[in-house]
């Protein structure tokens, strides 16, 4: 079996390198090695604990802005035509600051958002200083990873390996590798070759809830708080609640002060919550693959031995929103490779 695409890892960031490569054709030339699968669970394996949604939340720079809008069209166009498989479904969201956010983000946000409003004063929480309402796009995390991962190997013949890597090298051992994508999450700050000082953990803790009244999203921007409620899709009524944003916190136990804090600040923020009622099931806690300068999606080259050298594309520190930009971040990694690319045969179908 030849190798000619290697992607380390098998979160959202690497499933969606490989969805982006099998839709133009490389299907069959794709090997997915990673420690963790899809329906998996670990600490470190932060895909499935995300919550998750599209939010105003992620940065400001030019590079966010860019991959939200790409990640926001496609999955809106995901939740129109699979969002029952997928695990995907667009959702009323409203998000408030008790701070005004940069006016940049909210100017390119408005620019495609569907149903973008700003909110009247009076319409917002008690010391907000600013509202928007949109319709954003909320995802079951561990059920959607689970859907790529099917679909990438039943319909487009991509190859998925369980194994840990002790070096990003190591990704290249077959001889017809060609190019390697470096998708570790907070793998990447001990990963031999790789060894980020920049890659550091974001702790959260999340409550999943049975709330079937729930049918919005709602989240509030704090100053050094963030406090939200997302609706899971095709989950019969499960509601994330959340949350932490800790940086360089790397536990995964789960503490009961911060389970009664999450439970006050949303019934808070949405008084509904509590009528009729809605039910604790369970705590997690989940560490965001963070990087300071925001994610890197970068091409390299790579010293295997005296005569060969490896291309290798970095695509990690996706923080807070891999759901959200993952798509954006892929293509930009697939691109900075079309090169290479055009010596690796592709199914003609698909073309
Ligand atoms: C509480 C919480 C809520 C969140 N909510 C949202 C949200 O609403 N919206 C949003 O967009 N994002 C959200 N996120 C962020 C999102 O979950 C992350 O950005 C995303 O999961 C990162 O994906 P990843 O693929 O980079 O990393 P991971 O999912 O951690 O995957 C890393 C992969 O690399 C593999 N790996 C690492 N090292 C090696 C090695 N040496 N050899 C082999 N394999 C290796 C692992 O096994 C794994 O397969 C949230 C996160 C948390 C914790
Ligand atoms: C998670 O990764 C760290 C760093 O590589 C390691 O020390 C730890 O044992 C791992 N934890 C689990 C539960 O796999
Ligand atoms: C909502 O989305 C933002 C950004 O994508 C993320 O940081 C936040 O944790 C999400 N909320 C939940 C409950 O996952
Ligand atoms: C992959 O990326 C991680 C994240 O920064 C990094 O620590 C690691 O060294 C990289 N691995 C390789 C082989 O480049
Ligand atoms: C959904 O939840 C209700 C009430 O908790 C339960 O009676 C029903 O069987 C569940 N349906 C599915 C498909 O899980």
């Amino acid at each position: 079996m030849s190798r000619p695409i290697v992607i380390v890892g098998a979160g959202v960031i690497g499933l969606d390198v490989a969805l982006l490569l099998a839709e133009q054709g490389y299907g069959p030339s794709i090997t997915v090695i990673a420690e963790h699968l899809p329906g998996d669970t670990s600490i470190n394996y932060t895909s499935p604990w995300a919550g998750a949604n599209f939010s105003a939340i992620s940065g400001g720079d030019a590079n966010a802005l860019r991959w939200d809008k790409y990640g926001y069209q496609h999955m809106m166009k995901l939740a129109e035509e699979h969002g029952t498989e997928a695990c995907i479904s667009k959702t009323p969201s409203f998000e408030y600051w008790d701070e005004l956010p940069s006016k940049t983000k909210i100017e390119s946000m408005s620019g495609y958002l569907e149903d973008f409003a700003m909110l009247d004063i009076k319409d917002i929480p008690k010391g907000c200083q600013f509202g928007v309402s949109f319709t954003t796009i909320t995802v079951n995390a561990p059920r959607y990873i689970q859907y790529l991962y099917r679909l990438l190997q039943e319909q487009y013949g991509v190859q998925f390996v369980r194994q840990r890597l002790p070096s990003i090298k190591a990704g290249f051992s077959d001889i017809s590798t060609k190019i390697v994508f470096n998708c570790t999450g907070n793998g990447a700050r001990h990963l031999p070759g790789v060894e980020d000082a920049k890659s550091y953990p974001t702790r959260g803790q999340i409550l999943l809830t049975k709330a079937p009244q729930i049918t919005k999203n709602v989240m509030r921007h704090g100053k050094d708080y963030e406090t939200y409620i997302i609706p899971r899709p095709q989950s019969n009524g499960s509601v994330i609640l959340g949350g932490y944003m800790q940086k360089g916190v790397s536990t995964g136990d789960t503490f009961s002060r911060e389970s009664e804090s999450i439970v006050e600040r949303t019934t808070t923020l949405l008084p509904e919550l509590l009528t009729p009622g809605m039910e604790v099931l369970a705590a997690f806690s989940g560490l965001r693959p963070s990087r300071e300068g925001g994610a890197r999606v970068e091409r390299t080259s790579i010293q295997l031995d005296e005569l060969r050298n490896g291309i290798l594309v970095h695509n990690y520190g996706a923080g807070g929103t891999g759901f959200q930009a993952g798509l954006g971040m892929a293509r930009d990694a697939v691109n900075a490779v079309e090169d290479v690319l055009r010596s690796i045969s592709r199914e003609k179908s698909r073309l």
